[in-house]
C-alpha cells in the first residue's frame, strides 16, 4: 500500500508504458499490467496512457471493451456473479439475482458504497449440473436456493474490516 502511494499514478503509468513502449502488442500488455495494479482500468489512467503513448483514447477503449477481461469499474472486495445462463435461468436464477439485489441494495453492474460487494449477472459459468449457480470471487456455490443467499452473504460480511 505504501509503495503504491510513493509513486504517483502518473509515474506508475509512465513506468509501465515505458517498459512496453516499443514492443509488439504493447497496448494489451500495458492494460494487463494496469489492471493488475489497480484492479481495473480507471478513466484517469486511460487518459494518461493515451497521452503517454500518443494513442487516441478511443483506441484504448476499443481494446478494453473488446476483451471481456478488462474492467472499467472498480471491482468490489467480493465480486458476485449470478449465472443467468439457460440452465440456471430455468432453475430460478432470477429469484437468486433479486435476492442478492435486495440484500445488498444494489443493481447489476453496481458495487456497494463500502466497496465490499459488486454484483454482475453473467452467462453460463460452465457448471450447469449445479444450476442455479453463483460465484463469489473464485468460489462456486451450486444448487442455490433463494433462502440461502442471506446466509452465504453473511459469511462475507463478517470479513468486513
Ligand atoms: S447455465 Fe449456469 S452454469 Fe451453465
Amino acid at each position: 500500500m505504501e509503495s503504491t502511494k510513493e509513486m504517483s499514478v502518473k509515474d506508475q503509468v509512465k513506468a509501465i508504458a515505458g517498459q512496453w513502449r516499443d514492443r509488439e502488442g504493447n497496448l494489451i500488455m500495458i492494460l494487463h499490467q494496469i489492471q493488475g495494479k489497480f484492479g481495473y482500468v480507471p478513466r484517469e489512467v486511460a487518459l494518461l496512457l493515451s497521452r503517454e503513448l500518443d494513442v487516441p483514447l478511443a483506441t484504448i477503449y476499443e481494446v478494453i471493451t473488446f476483451y471481456n477481461y478488462f474492467k472499467l469499474e472498480k471491482p468490489g472486495k467480493y465480486n458476485i456473479a449470478v449465472c443467468m445462463g439457460t440452465a440456471c435461468y430455468l432453475k430460478g436464477a432470477s429469484q437468486i439475482l433479486d435476492a442478492v439485489k435486495d440484500l445488498l441494495n444494489i443493481d447489476e453492474g453496481e458495487t456497494t458504497p463500502d466497496g465490499m460487494f459488486r454484483l454482475d449477472a453473467v452467462r453460463c459459468l460452465g457448471c450447469c449440473g449445479l444450476a442455479p449457480v453463483i460465484m463469489i470471487n473464485d468460489r462456486i456455490y451450486g444448487k442455490v436456493k433463494k433462502e440461502q443467499v442471506m446466509e452465504i452473504l453473511a459469511a462475507y460480511k463478517k470479513n468486513k474490516e
